[in-house]
């Protein structure tokens, strides 16, 4: 087994509405499928890890409700040890997604206990575990709770990784404690207030801390290397559902780093995961062996 991986980010019970094209405003349309799943980001990027062989560990806050022994349930099935998960006395997070015939999606997240999560039972939580190599996080969770553990962790020697998801403008303080920052295409026009094109990418890399790969869909990814940009190719593959194949990238990359693979190396073989999620439906049933 590789090093320890600590994810803190959402859990959220995903609803989806298969359709065949998104309705207009005021428009009422019969859709095709619905079907329900595990989800939230930060549990997608810990199961996809966890499928994978690491040794990972969730940090993230369940409610009150049926969903909570469900998704801890889920998380085990998926080798994703569930000691330090949190519960608050609300609902659990869900969200309601729909998805159109090209397999793009639209999506809320209602967060529920995801707000909930505590900062301090967190950082509590990585000392206990010990020797935690790596700390991921997203943007569904308070990003004040984000600026204690990302604090905590980039002090402890600890190699952080976190995915502006959703996108949000973030702090340069926030950003002097993130090793790798993830962003897709949107969110990386949302976090550096700039248009996507190559030089954008680097005029914003070369201002921050911030190691920089950004996602780009079908069309791969781009990493910045020293002040080079590098472009990594995605295969061409029949779409179902692009939900969750971000979150398959991040925790993938993980993955690969904590076995010891090269940023590249790392890269090549998340979107390799991330092309094959987005050819089936569902988050995290469309991760190969999920059991969900
Ligand atoms: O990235 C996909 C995820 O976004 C879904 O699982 C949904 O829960 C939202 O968090």
């Amino acid at each position: 087994m590789g090093k320890k991986i600590c994810v803190i980010g959402s859990s959220n019970i995903d609803q989806f509405s298969y359709v065949n094209k998104f309705p207009q405003e005021g428009e009422t349309i019969i859709g095709e499928s619905f079907k329900t799943g595990f989800g939230g980001k930060g549990a997608n990027q810990a199961v996809m890890a966890g499928i994978l062989g690491s040794d990972v560990y969730i940090i993230s806050c369940l409610g009150n409700d049926i969903f909570a022994e469900s998704t801890i349930d889920n998380f085990k099935k998926n080798k994703v040890n569930t000691e330090y998960i949190q519960r608050a006395d609300v609902s659990s997070g869900v969200a309601p997604i729909w998805v159109d015939s090209g397999g793009e999606n639209k999506i809320v997240v209602i967060p529920g206990a995801n707000n909930e999560i505590n900062a301090e039972d967190a950082i509590n939580s990585i000392k206990k575990i010990e020797n935690v190599s790596y700390v991921v996080g997203q943007a569904e969770i308070p990003m004040k709770v984000n600026d204690k553990v990302f604090h905590y962790s980039k002090s402890n020697n600890i190699l952080t990784i976190f995915n502006p998801a959703p996108g949000m403008e973030l702090e340069d303080k926030f950003l002097d404690n993130v090793d790798w920052l993830i962003p897709n295409e949107y969110e990386f026009e949302i976090i550096s207030g700039l248009k996507l094109s190559e030089e954008n990418i680097l005029d914003f890399s070369s201002k921050i801390y911030s190691n920089l790969i950004v996602t780009l869909g079908k069309r791969g990814a781009f990493l910045v290397e020293d002040t080079n940009l590098i472009e990594f190719g995605a295969p061409t593959v029949e779409v179902a559902d692009t939900t969750g194949a971000g979150d398959a990238f991040v925790g993938t990359f993980v993955h690969g780093l904590s076995e010891n693979l090269t940023a590249k190396e790392s890269i090549k073989l998340a979107i390799e995961k991330a092309s094959s999620s987005v050819q089936r439906k569902g988050t995290q049933s469309s991760y190969s062996s999920s059991s969900e």
